[in-house]
């Protein structure tokens, strides 16, 4: 169930080692590790063995297949058949599935008690399963994560990263001085956080799952080309348009010299464009959302009447002051239809009594987003 109360952010949690998130947030996100034994008590059933390798050979499913052994690290992609796969008690090899969220009700459900760090902060969860001694090596990760022990135990060694050198000629990142500060063996239930930046050996001690809490942080200057890309898409051909004029312009003696008035002309031409900031915070809304690579929907009815609507697990709905997006697309709205959109991206579902009070334009809007799939009644 993805349906949910409001999280109570000031509340201890096992989750979290009996700290609140606010408490975690403060203390430890983007700072320091936090080991926190039986986060989940007695441990998680997402997948079995069976089920996470059958995944990790569907198409447009992002899968990995890491083998360690005699001839040094290889490296194979998915989509996996089962029958390539190595024996299972054949040791230190690893698949590794991303996106499970995704496919798998009890994952996306877990990845929802991190919502405590904002959905454009969230990324996804990776299940990854490893026969003894199976692990991808010592790494840094550029990203904070949540590792979570599902079955079987893991021995994790982690250490900053004093020296990034790699070693040479192997398909994955591996660091080849990496020194360990400290050391735990994870059992079925515990968790360890790491910030960016962290240096992290999981090593499995016997066969193991363990699942990753994945985030997302966009690099500032890619995020910037594609949030001007929008903008561009977006802006209007204008009807009518204003010419540069020069009255001012003297008789030349250098006539390949472009004028400064028409420099400056220019910039300030892209500086219009650029100038409201609610495009630039449309564009990054439709953005954030866009679903994943590989994501469909599955067209359905229509809303029945007097029903409530859950949002579709694959579906990404945030908002700002001005706009609700939902899967790539942006609206405005405002007054009481604005408050229930919020509530639906938050909580993820509105009741047949919240779906009662938005406007018939709202309504209609929640109907097509039913229709193409992107939420369901509930
Ligand atoms: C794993 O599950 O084996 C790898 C997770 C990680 O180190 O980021
Ligand atoms: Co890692």
């Amino acid at each position: 169930m993805i349906a949910q109360s409001r999280m109570d952010i000031l509340k201890p949690t096992p989750l979290l080692g009996a700290l609140s998130p606010e408490d975690f947030m403060r203390r430890h996100w983007q700072k320091k590790p936090l080991l926190v034994l039986q986060a989940v008590p007695g441990g998680v059933a997402l997948q079995t063995r069976a089920e996470l390798f059958a995944l990790a050979g569907q198409d447009g499913v992002e899968a990995r297949l890491i083998v360690h052994d005699e001839a040094g690290w290889t490296l194979r992609h998915g989509p996996i058949a089962r029958r390539t796969f190595p024996k299972v008690d054949q040791p230190r090899w690893t698949v590794l599935v991303q996106g499970v969220d995704l496919h798998v009700e009890a994952a996306h459900a877990l990845l929802s008690q991190f919502r405590f760090v904002p959905d454009a902060r969230l990324d996804d969860l990776m299940i990854s399963w490893a026969s003894d001694g199976g692990g991808v090596g010592p790494h840094v990760d550029s990203y904070d994560v949540f590792l979570l022990q599902v079955q079987g135990r893991r021995r994790w060694r982690i250490g900053r990263t004093r020296d990034t050198t790699l070693v040479p000629d192997v398909p994955l990142r591996i660091l080849q001085n990496f020194e360990a500060e400290e050391e735990w063996l994870l059992e079925p239930g515990d968790m360890l956080y790491l910030p960016p930046g962290w240096a992290h050996d999981g090593v499995a001690e016997g066969e193991c799952m363990t699942a990753s809490i994945g985030f997302r942080a966009p690099p500032k200057e890619t995020l910037g080309r594609e949030v001007l890309q929008r903008v561009l898409d977006a802006a209007e051909e204008p009807e009518s348009d204003v010419l540069y004029q020069d009255r001012g312009q003297p008789a030349t003696r250098e006539p390949g010299r472009i004028p400064a008035d028409l420099q400056a002309f220019a910039a300030d031409a892209v500086a219009r464009l650029l100038k409201d900031p609610k495009a630039l915070q449309c564009a990054m809304g439709e953005l954030l959302t866009e679903p994943k690579a590989n994501v469909w929907f599955a067209p359905a009815d229509v809303l029945p009447v007097g029903s409530g609507v859950q949002l579709d697990r694959r579906t990404r709905m945030m908002y700002d002051d001005h706009h609700v997006f939902i899967n790539g697309e942006s609206f405005k709205a405002g007054g009481r239809d604005a408050r229930l959109m919020r509530r639906l991206a938050d909580a993820r579902v509105l009741t047949p009594e919240q779906v009662r009070q938005l406007s018939d334009d709202a309504l209609d809007l929640l109907d097509e987003w039913v229709e193409a799939g992107w939420a369901t009644p509930h």
